[in-house]
């Protein structure tokens, strides 16, 4: 039985349109579902849209629209987002679908039970944003310092959620897990939220006077359910907890991506809320930085966005999401920019990548008529180096991304492309041909082919498009691993001898940089 692994996106909220910062999560998640699949796992990938609240509603209101036509609307851009970026997704979900509905009704009625949730009245500063209360020390100026918007003092009777009761379970778990939450500085700052102030109970509904687009609470039909933690659920609601297949199997493999502005929600209430229906946590959390332009965060309200299918058509599917794995470092913020793109495409993915590809194939072509040349043993022409570092290269590149540390795993897979490109200055194929050394000149380009076949595997999660192409090219298929392990794999005899490779064309085209 294949491993499990479970990897979610955020559910978005549709009263945006899928911009970049969206995009970047949803790819992220896209190569971590392709890149465990790879190492052999069987990996359920979730994304979908977070359809009620108060924003939604207000949205709707300003079009002139239902809520629901709205949230159809939106939430149907998202999915041909995500297909014109070929995310493969295994379930899109909903939080408007009935089944999801049903899961927060049974979710809600069973920790009522247990007596983790009461009425009573609150007043706080509401942001519409944030879709939450924040407490004194988020607020600067009367404003939400995330959304840059004045916060909004409301008075009401609500039913609350114990989150108190289990702070100091909280800070034990997460002190004992020690990258339950990672990178390290987001597990310490919740810890910091979790260790400086008694937290607040969690105001869980929203009475119907006042909003009216939500999930009902299955104890008191004046009240809807607040949004987030109806949002939170999906990622147990589209596995058919509590009773289904798909949710005992992946729910104990469960990785959840975010960005750092929805740390709380993730960090504190979703496990407060797991253990209190007496479910095991997620496994982990993984929290990236933000996008910025202009060193400010990429989002609607601040309306520097750019829609992911723009940067696609101008500059490619493969050279965008290499973009976006390659800059950012797991957990710090990257710099968005179009000159960025172009140098990471040239540099990286024409010069480094493409060129090897290319050179390699046209002296395939020209001595030995495109067919795949025999390795000769007794002419080993450096092979062992070449294959140990091939082999050191994948184990890094393996290490750093199956945690998410995708900027360092492909640095390792491009220091062994350019060490291709060495090699094959070093080796001098045309100076061997010129000399008649055929066997030395078969030998080294055997072992230069039985590299890129190497590489193209490794990328097949991030490349989409060349690395099948080229492999298909080298007459190989795009497999996985399989029950195979990677070291299988990791030889020099993967590729036979005398086919006739496929020719190739430029696999980078190199880009203009902009003009001011
Ligand atoms: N609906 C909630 C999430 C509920 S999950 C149970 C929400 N939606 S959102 O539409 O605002 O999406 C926020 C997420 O979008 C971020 O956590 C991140 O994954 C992604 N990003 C949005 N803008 C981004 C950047 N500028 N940079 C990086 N990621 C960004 O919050």
């Amino acid at each position: 039985m294949n491993k499990k692994f479970y990897i979610t996106t955020p559910i978005y909220y549709v009263n945006a349109e899928p911009h970049l910062g969206h995009a970047y999560s949803t790819i992220l998640a896209d190569f971590m579902n392709r890149f465990y699949k790879l190492m052999g796992y069987d990996s359920f990938f979730l994304t979908g849209t977070d359809e009620h609240g108060d924003k939604i509603a207000e949205s709707a209101q300003e079009k002139g629209v239902s809520p629901k036509e709205y949230v159809d609307q939106i939430s149907a851009k998202f999915k041909k987002a995500w297909s014109d970026l070929k995310i493969d997704y295994r379930a899109f979900v909903r939080t408007t679908d009935q089944s999801h509905k049903e899961v927060v009704s049974l979710f809600l009625q069973t920790i009522y039970e247990t007596g983790d949730i009461y009425f009573g009245s609150y007043g706080g500063y509401y942001c519409i944003g944030c879709e939450r209360f924040l407490t004194s020390k988020e607020i600067v100026n009367n404003q939400c310092p995330e959304h840059q918007k004045p916060v909004k003092f409301i008075e009401e009777k609500n039913y609350f959620f114990k989150l108190n009761k289990y702070q100091s379970w909280l800070i034990d778990y997460i002190e004992k897990n020690s990258d339950f939450i990672r990178p390290e500085r987001y597990k310490n700052e919740v810890l910091s939220i979790l260790k400086s102030d008694q937290l607040d109970d969690l105001c869980i509904s929203r009475p119907k006077s006042r909003l009216e687009w939500g999930i009902t609470l299955p104890f008191d039909d004046q009240y809807v359910t607040y949004v987030w933690f109806d949002a939170l659920l999906n990622y147990i609601s589209a596995l058919g907890y509590p009773d289904q297949k798909n949710f005992k199997d992946y729910w104990p493999e469960a990785h959840h991506i975010i960005a750092k502005d929805i740390l709380k929600p993730h960090g504190i209430f979703w496990p407060i809320m797991l253990k209190a229906a007496g479910l095991e946590p997620y496994q982990h959390l993984n929290v990236h930085g933000y996008w910025n332009m202009d060193d400010t965060k990429m989002s609607k309200s601040l309306g520097n966005v750019i829609s992911p299918q723009s940067l696609i058509e101008r500059y490619g599917q493969d050279q965008i999401r290499y973009f976006f794995l390659k800059e950012m470092h797991f957990g710090s913020d990257a710099k968005f920019s179009e000159e960025a793109i172009i140098g990471k495409v040239n540099f990286d993915l024409a010069n480094d990548f493409g060129n090897l590809v290319k050179r390699t194939f046209n002296m395939t072509e020209k001595y030995f008529a495109g067919k795949i040349p025999e390795f000769f043993s007794d002419c080993s022409m450096n092979r062992a180096v070449l294959l140990d570092k091939i082999k050191n290269t994948s184990q890094q590149y393996f290490d750093f991304c199956k945690d998410f540390k995708t900027s360092l795993g492909l640095d390792k897979l491009w220091e062994f492309i350019r060490y291709l490109n060495k090699y094959i200055d070093e080796q001098k194929p045309w100076q061997l041909a010129k000399e008649a050394k055929t066997r030395e000149l078969s030998s080294v380009l055997r072992n230069i082919l039985e590299s890129i076949y190497l590489v193209c595997f490794l990328l097949t999660p991030l490349l989409l498009e060349t690395a099948p192409l080229v492999l298909k090219a080298l007459k190989k298929d795009n497999s996985n691993l399989g029950n195979n392990q990677l070291e299988d794999i990791l030889n020099f005899n993967n590729l036979k001898t005398k086919e006739v490779l496929d020719k190739i064309g430029v696999l980078f085209p190199k880009l203009e940089q902009v003009k001011d």
